[in-house]
């Protein structure tokens, strides 16, 4: 990896493990409760340096995974936690070459997780049918990628207008109703393809399932939720973490077939 460069992302940490994300600009300054960082003092440094504010603060200095970025950028609607990227990329088996059909954008975070998924052979369509939103990830997305891929397209309006039209590999929903997409779904999506949604509700959950099923043409229907919890390794104190995050979302696999 080359050095830190102006417009790169940087995310320092802090003795006690908070974390800050910066995007490095000549002449900026860092401002918290241990004093100052010019972001000079770390542009032209290599990645997992070593820097000091300056009140003597001693910082860790990274380019920033996409988790840490997704945790730490602003946020608009509530976004998939990293632990459910994992599984819905897993799951969901989103691959290079692939067309990814998703909605809704919101603040864009699983989007992030796609388009650096299917690679530059695949295509990434997400729609968000809230203006504020579409315009809150394209900034975010904007900002990541340094630009909006051209593997990327970001539609303003209804996902169930778009599934026929674009006819996805996979369909990825994180939305309140994805039971309303189904119908569209069973139109739209070709044999093989996989649906995978995400909601935060066990009722959300039970009516997807239902309408999955009722549709006659899914197979292989899971449900199932991911549980991270971090341990505390410290000499003797070798324990599970106090705090962890005890709920985000329940995720929905599926896959198309031929009946129906
Ligand atoms: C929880 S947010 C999605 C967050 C996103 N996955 C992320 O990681 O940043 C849900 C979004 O879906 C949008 N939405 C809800 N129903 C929709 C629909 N039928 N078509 C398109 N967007 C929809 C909402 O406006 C909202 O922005």
């Amino acid at each position: 990896m080359a050095d830190f460069g102006k417009g790169d992302h940087c995310l320092v940490t802090d003795v006690k493990g908070r974390k800050y994300l910066l995007i490095l600009e000549e002449g900026s300054v860092f401002h918290f409760h241990n004093g100052m960082l010019a972001h000079d003092d770390v542009i032209g440094l290599p990645d997992g340096s070593v820097v000091h504010s300056s009140l003597g603060g001693r910082l860790i200095a990274v380019r920033p995974r996409l988790a840490d970025y997704i945790l730490n950028m602003k946020r608009g609607a509530q976004v998939v936690y990293p632990k459910d990227l994992g599984a819905i990329l897993i799951w969901g088996d989103i691959a290079p070459g692939m067309t990814v059909l998703e909605a809704g954008t919101g603040s864009g975070a699983l989007t992030m997780a796609l388009v650096r998924a299917v690679g530059p052979s695949g295509r990434v369509v997400s729609v968000e049918r809230r203006q504020d939103h579409a315009a809150h990830a394209k900034r975010a997305l904007d900002e990541f990628f340094g630009g909006i891929p051209a593997t990327l397209d970001l539609l303003v309006g209804e996902v169930v207008d778009q599934v026929a039209e674009i006819r996805p590999d996979r369909l990825v929903l994180d939305l309140p109703e994805p039971f309303g997409v189904v119908d569209a779904a069973v139109e739209g999506m070709p044999a093989g393809a996989i649906w995978v949604s995400y909601v935060p509700t066990i009722p959300q959950v039970q009516q997807t399932t239902e309408a999955l099923r009722g549709a006659g043409c899914f197979a292989e229907i899971s449900n199932f939720e991911v549980l991270h919890r971090e341990w505390n390794i410290d000499g003797r104190s070798v324990r599970p973490d106090h705090r962890m995050v005890g709920h985000t979302g329940f995720i929905t696999v599926a896959r198309k077939t031929h009946e129906g």
